[in-house]
């Protein structure tokens, strides 16, 4: 079997269009453009690469952007006391403080200082426990655009078997409730899990986000299993310029799955994709 590949890329490409018929629409209709502001504390430089791509595609679909850049040093309280003002301002409508944070601040106190009506990332308690109980949150955007991709080829979920490996915050806890309401029989293999790949084999439905690159090889997989990697690693090559990979290996995998994500190209462009859509859908709540 050779797998289908599944086009994040382009699926992303679509949503930001969509996104940006939805902004063009508010603006018409309520005078209203939506507003993302993005914190980034300290000088990681994969976050300043996230960063640099979120507040580019900001504007690009014809959302205001407000970017703050916080030196490493930032004390607790000026970061609060800034979050406080942009919960306060109304031309924003989504707030997104870029993780991991410097050691000496707490990423869950920062969290619970946006208002959740702001929280595009999903990740305040209250979004998080909508998600799990069956309301209307802000869902998670890696998550939310891996269900997306899902469902262009798979759009039966229920009563599948799905094994997310990951157990963080920002993608596998969601991506189970995700996978959960849509009444999948879900699984959480983590590092402290018994023979991974007996688990992994008993899946229709494989989500690998540990940030291991190319762990789960073709024997891991059910034949006909979805496979999706949100993985993004980079390793050496023997040119010495280095590659991105997945926690997949994408070849081999190839061979077993029915259909799988690249990396890149798979769930990172929905990502931020999904962020914008989430920030259309605060602006929108915000004159209902
Ligand atoms: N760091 C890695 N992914 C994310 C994300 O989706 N949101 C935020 N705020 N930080 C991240």
């Amino acid at each position: 079997m050779t797998a289908t590949r599944i086009d994040g890329k382009a699926f992303a490409e679509k949503v930001r269009e969509e996104v940006a018929v939805g902004v063009k629409a508010l603006k018409a209709s309520h005078g209203v453009t939506p507003g993302l502001a993005v914190v980034l504390v300290g000088e990681d430089p994969a976050s300043q690469v996230y960063v640099r791509n979120k507040v580019r595609q900001t504007e690009a679909c014809g959302m205001q952007s407000f970017h703050h850049v916080l030196d490493t040093t930032t004390s607790r309280d000026s970061l609060l006391s800034i979050i406080e003002s942009l919960n306060a301002d109304p031309e924003v409508h989504g707030i997104l403080v870029q993780l991991p944070l410097p050691d000496h601040l707490d990423s869950r106190d920062v969290i619970e200082a946006i208002d959740p009506a702001k929280d595009v990332d999903g990740f305040h308690t209250s979004n998080v426990g909508e998600l799990w109980t069956g309301g209307e949150p802000f869902i998670p955007c890696t998550p939310i655009g891996c269900l997306r991709l899902l469902k262009s080829v798979e759009p039966n979920i229920a009563g599948k078997n799905a094994v997310v490996i990951g157990r963080s915050n920002i993608v596998g806890r969601p991506m189970a409730a995700l996978l959960l309401n849509e009444s999948a029989t879900v699984t959480i293999a983590h590092s402290k899990t018994k023979d991974l790949p007996a688990v992994c084999r008993q899946a229709d439905i494989l989500v690998a986000a540990v940030g291991r690159p190319q762990m789960v090889k073709a024997d891991w997989i059910k034949p006909g299993a979805v496979v999706l990697d949100v993985g993004i690693n980079r390793i050496e090559t023997e040119d010495g310029k280095g590659k991105l990979v997945g926690d997949v290996d994408f070849d081999d995998a190839s061979t077993v799955a029915s259909a799988i994500t690249p990396v890149p190209g798979g769930p990172g462009p929905m990502t931020i994709a999904c962020l914008l859509a989430n920030t259309l859908e605060a602006a929108k709540r915000s004159v209902s």
